[in-house]
């Protein structure tokens, strides 16, 4: 694969066209993908297996396999270095009126190049629900076949299976690009029967397998890491380095900033794109041409500024930025949906610095108990509330209340009628013998937005994912805040793990026995952000305020579409590349099946 910076592409010799005007060639290929990330290497991988379809990846970050931030196993290592973005949030007005930052990977393979490795799907209806919200196809069992597809599950070995890790075959692939399994440091400690008994005195029961479709319960989940190496098996691992001999495949680097339109208009009356306008790191821009299609995989904060750029979204915004529209898409860079996220860390000491992480996943029930139908009508009650509040602060009337009220009342039946799970406690030995949970809201009813700060900004996104808009997200982070106190406090883990007691927050902070109140208040200034954005070009109905349709085809053009977690309509349980593998593999079939 050949490694040119965009800059050098623009040839400057003249051609004559076909009009008999003599203008500069360009280089030019069939597709075009925005961004070398977790979702944009999965379809460059596919489509180039093609050998005749030439195809063109535009990233701003580099090759980074051998960058040890990246390829060791230990969480964190990347992050805040230059393989992360770190946006920044407009201040939250209901969390402490604090910044939130928010992670976002910059290198080949993108975010999955820095993130917890985590591999965890969600439950079954949480895709059926893709389906109802305008999305015929898309479902658990449409896509499960592409989650096998694109794994490759390395099977726990004796010493793991005895120190938590479990598994049952038929819901893995083993012959995908991607490696999923266990961290050769995880072996045979004394962490697993411990959590077993303490989570079984809370009623919490063991999950023989948290990627079946059915995540509730706990267990350890595998990670997407290759065990036998004990080395990050990211999107340019999976995808992008066993394709990179392909002649018709190459990764430019340059950052987008827009979509270019060729002047004629599809037969059906929708824009035709015929290019990219790229930027490149010494701030010259050069355009590519792309014959078949352009593929946005940019990210959930990013793919709507390329939009954006482009002409497609709100007129009342692009018009404030000096953009011409193109496509009136109100919904572009709305519908964000961000999980408020919280830290709990006890003293204790067991012994045991092998263990990996678990992960408990609990539902409303789990959470409320016989108050679950009090909730459940309050909560029913609220939905027109908070569709209001989400569109009034939206502005520019991006959103539409009574559209989003109906999206919210799909995801009010799955956590009530279907029963999928609403929180996830993570739990983990962090080094110096910390007992560490992490804990999260899997479905806010808040929602945000992301936008473009200037038209020339293109690399600080406008992003206020509004952490607690809606009250209820509050309520279940306090809910889930103390299943994940009670957990370190309770037997056996309380003796066997030697727990002292909390060191943050502080028994002055937050006592054992904190009211609601004080955890309200005590959350609202330690939340942040759990970087699982999705959802700002949803693939939904228009009426919806979807951004894109089934084909995953942007509204009112004819050949771009958007393929990453900014099309995932509502959040899932589990975390979101295992979703996303499987979504652009799928994608990629549907890609190939209607590019005209
Ligand atoms: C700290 C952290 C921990 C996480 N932990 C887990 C976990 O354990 N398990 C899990 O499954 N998920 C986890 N996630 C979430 C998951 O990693 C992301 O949701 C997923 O990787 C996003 O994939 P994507 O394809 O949407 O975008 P990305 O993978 O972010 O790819 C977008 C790419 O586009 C590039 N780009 C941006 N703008 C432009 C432009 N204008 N032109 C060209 N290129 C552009 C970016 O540089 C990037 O490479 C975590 C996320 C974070 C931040
Ligand atoms: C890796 O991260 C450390 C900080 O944790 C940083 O000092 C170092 O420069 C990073 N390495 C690379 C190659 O970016
Ligand atoms: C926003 O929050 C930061 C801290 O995160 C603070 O320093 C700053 O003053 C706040 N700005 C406004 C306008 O409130
Ligand atoms: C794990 O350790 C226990 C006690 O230390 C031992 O009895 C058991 O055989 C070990 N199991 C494996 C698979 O190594
Ligand atoms: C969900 O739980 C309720 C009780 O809380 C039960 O009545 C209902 O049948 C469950 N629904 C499903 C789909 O399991
Ligand atoms: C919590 O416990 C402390 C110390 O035992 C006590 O002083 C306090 O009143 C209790 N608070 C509540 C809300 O019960």
């Amino acid at each position: 694969m050949a490694i040119i910076r965009a800059a050098a592409l623009l040839v400057l010799a003249s051609s004559v066209g076909v009009s008999g005007v003599s203008r500069p060639a360009i280089d030019s290929y069939d597709y075009i993908i925005i961004g070398a990330g977790t979702s944009g290497l999965v379809v460059a991988n596919r489509l180039s297996e093609e050998a005749s379809v030439t195809v063109a990846v535009i990233e701003p970050g580099s090759d980074e396999r051998d960058n040890p931030n990246v390829t060791t196993t230990v969480f964190g290592t990347g992050l805040n270095t230059p393989v992360d973005w770190v946006y920044s949030s407009v201040n939250q007005s209901r969390a402490g009126n604090r910044a939130f930052d928010l992670h976002a990977g910059k290198a080949w393979g993108g975010t999955s190049a820095i993130n917890g490795m985590t591999y965890i799907r969600g439950n079954v209806a949480e895709f059926d629900a893709w389906e109802e919200l305008g999305n015929p196809g898309w479902n658990w069992n449409s896509i499960f076949g592409y989650f096998k597809k694109s794994e490759k599950y390395t099977i726990p070995t004796d010493s793991q299976l005895a120190a938590g890790a479990t598994f049952e075959s038929q819901y893995h692939g083993f012959r995908g690009p991607l490696h999923v399994g266990y961290t050769p440091a995880l072996k045979n400690g004394s962490f697993a029967p411990v959590v077993r008994d303490t989570w079984a005195g809370l009623s919490v029961t063991h999950n023989p397998d948290l990627n079946s479709g059915d995540v509730r319960g706990y267990g350890m989940g595998p990670q997407t890491l290759d065990a036998a190496l004990n080395m990050r098996w990211d999107a340019a691992r999976a995808y992008l380095h066993p394709a990179e001999h392909r002649p018709n495949l190459k990764v430019l680097k340059g950052t987008v900033k827009r979509i270019t339109w060729a002047t004629g208009k599809h037969a059906t009356g929708r824009l035709v794109a015929d290019g990219v306008e790229v930027v490149t790191d010494d701030g010259k821009s050069t355009v590519l041409s792309a014959k078949k299609e352009i593929i946005v995989s940019a990210g959930a904060l990013r793919t709507p500024l390329v939009l954006e750029g482009s002409g497609i979204g709100n007129p009342r915004i692009l018009k404030s930025l000096g953009i011409e529209t193109r496509v009136d898409l109100p919904g572009v860079g709305e519908n964000l949906i961000e999980q408020p996220s919280h830290f709990l860390l006890f003293s204790g000491d067991l012994q045991d610095s092998s263990a990996s992480a678990y992960h408990s996943y609990v539902t409303i029930a789990d959470l409320f108990g016989a108050d679950v139908a009090a909730v459940e009508a309050a909560t029913r009650a609220n939905i027109p509330k908070w569709a209001k509040a989400a569109a009034d602060a939206s502005g520019a009337r991006s959103l539409d209340a009574c559209a989003l009220e109906k999206v919210l009342k799909i995801q009010h039946d799955l956590l009530f009628k279907h029963n999928v799970t609403a929180a996830e406690i993570l739990l983990a030995i962090a080094p110096d013998n910390v007992l560490a949970s992490n804990y999260w809201a899997l479905f806010p009813f808040s929602r945000g937005s992301v936008h473009l700060k200037s038209a020339d900004k293109i690399n600080e996104p406008l992003v206020d994912p509004r952490i607690f808009l809606a009250d209820f997200d509050l309520s279940i982070m306090v809910a889930a805040g103390k299943v994940a106190q009670k957990f370190w406090l309770s037997e056996p883990m309380k003796t066997k793990g030697t727990v002292i007691g909390p060191i943050v927050p502080e028994e002055v902070d937050l006592p054992n026995n904190a009211t609601n109140a004080q955890w309200q208040l005590y959350l609202r200034d330690t939340v942040v952000a759990n970087s699982h954005p999705t959802g700002t070009a949803a693939m939904m109905s228009r009426a919806l305020g979807g951004v894109v349709d089934p084909e995953l085809r942007v509204y009112g053009t004819a050949n771009v579409r958007v393929v990453d977690a900014s099309v995932v309509p509502l959040q899932v349980s589990g975390h979101l590349t295992a979703t996303l593998y499987g979504l652009a593999e799928r994608a990629s079939d549907i890609i190939k099946r209607t590019t005209h």
